[in-house]
């Protein structure tokens, strides 16, 4: 079988920066419209400055698929004032504004301690059109995290009714029904939230590779998920979380969070929703929704995928003996982009 899609975005992804970047930019570069570049930077992307220059970064690691490509830029929240705010939001590419829990994950300790203290960032986010993206948990037992965290969900739509606020990647069941309380509430799927349950990732050996916050979840979280991204949710996009860390930065004690599903994505999503027999809901979940909901530029063509075999590399390698290793690594994939690349 082939499908033709159009071309899709990714509303969820981080490229990092230096060696790393150069490696991860290209594989969501070749085969993507666009992408929602997360800020978590060390030190984070926090002003219209280091936005501008970022994007730069991004956009010289895209190479020659930068042509075709819309990295849209995101601000860590620390309190801008308003001023701050409007010059990021007359830079090239800005996009949204990204809430992370102080210490919720990945270079995540300047973020929010106080909720209170963010509201008049959140107030001028507001009256500028300038959406949040939420990084939803807190503290507590890690399973429960994302419950725990759907208070401060309910508490911002209601505070800001006209702020457009992403509950980014969710993973429980729990989430979806905020969908339908609040008309300014949207959310961001991953593909690892819809494959995996905690069983995969501990229930035999431990693998680290699937390691990610918000870590995946119960077996029915994962079925109340794919049961709203199959049915076509017209709230719910496509935002892979793809987060590369080093190889020796996930097969070790202490193994840090991320999934790196860039230069498998489209494969994998294929072969998933065909399984299903949910390929018509793809097009949709892969970037019309977001498309609709954030008014973005129409899809610069289209892509096929094709239900042929595709081996996965154990590994890709970068520059100063960086090597990561993607998701299904070393093993194929059913399906595949028609032009046979992985990025
Ligand atoms: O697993 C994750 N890794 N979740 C995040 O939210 C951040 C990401 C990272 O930056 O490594
Ligand atoms: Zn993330």
């Amino acid at each position: 079988m082939r499908i033709e899609i159009d071309r899709p975005w990714d509303m969820h992804l981080h490229l990092r920066d230096g060696a790393m970047l150069n490696l991860a930019a290209p594989h969501s570069a070749r085969h993507f419209d666009g992408a929602v570049v997360m800020p978590n930077l060390v030190p984070p992307v926090a002003d219209a400055d280091a936005l501008r220059a970022y994007r730069s970064r991004v956009l010289r690691a895209a190479g020659t698929d930068a042509e075709n490509f819309t990295p849209l830029m995101t601000l860590f929240l620390k309190n801008q004032t308003r001023a701050e705010l409007e010059a990021a939001r007359k830079t090239p590419g800005f996009f949204a504004v990204k809430l992370y829990p102080a210490g919720a994950t990945t270079n995540s300790d300047g973020g929010v301690r106080d909720f209170g203290a963010a509201e008049p960032t959140l107030r001028a986010m507001e009256e500028l059109g300038i959406p949040l993206l939420v990084h939803g948990e807190s503290g507590g037992f890690v399973l429960d995290r994302e419950a725990e965290f759907l208070p401060v969900y309910r508490a911002l739509a209601r505070r800001f009714p006209k702020l457009k606020i992403c509950m980014e990647h969710i993973s429980t069941a729990a989430a979806l029904p905020l969908l339908d309380e609040f008309e300014n509430l949207f959310a961001t799927a991953t593909l690892h939230h819809l494959l995996f349950t905690l069983d995969d990732l501990a229930g035999g050996l431990l693998a680290p590779h699937l390691f990610c916050k918000p870590i995946v979840k119960r077996p029915e979280d994962r079925a109340a998920l794919r049961a709203a991204v199959f049915s076509g949710h017209p709230k719910i996009m496509f935002g892979s979380d793809s987060a590369p860390h080093p190889v020796e930065k996930k097969e070790c004690a202490g193994a840090a969070g991320g999934v790196y599903d860039a230069p498998v994505l489209l494969p994998a999503l294929a072969a998933l929703f065909a399984e299903n027999d949910a390929l018509d809901k793809l097009e949709g979940f892969l970037g019309g929704n977001a498309r609709r909901i954030y008014g973005l530029p129409a899809p610069r063509g289209k892509i096929a995928l094709e239900d042929a075999p595709q081996d996965v590399p154990a590994f890709f390698e970068g520059e100063n003996g960086l090597r990561v290793a993607p998701l299904f690594a070393g093993t194929r994939l059913p399906w595949r982009v028609a032009d046979g690349n992985f990025s």
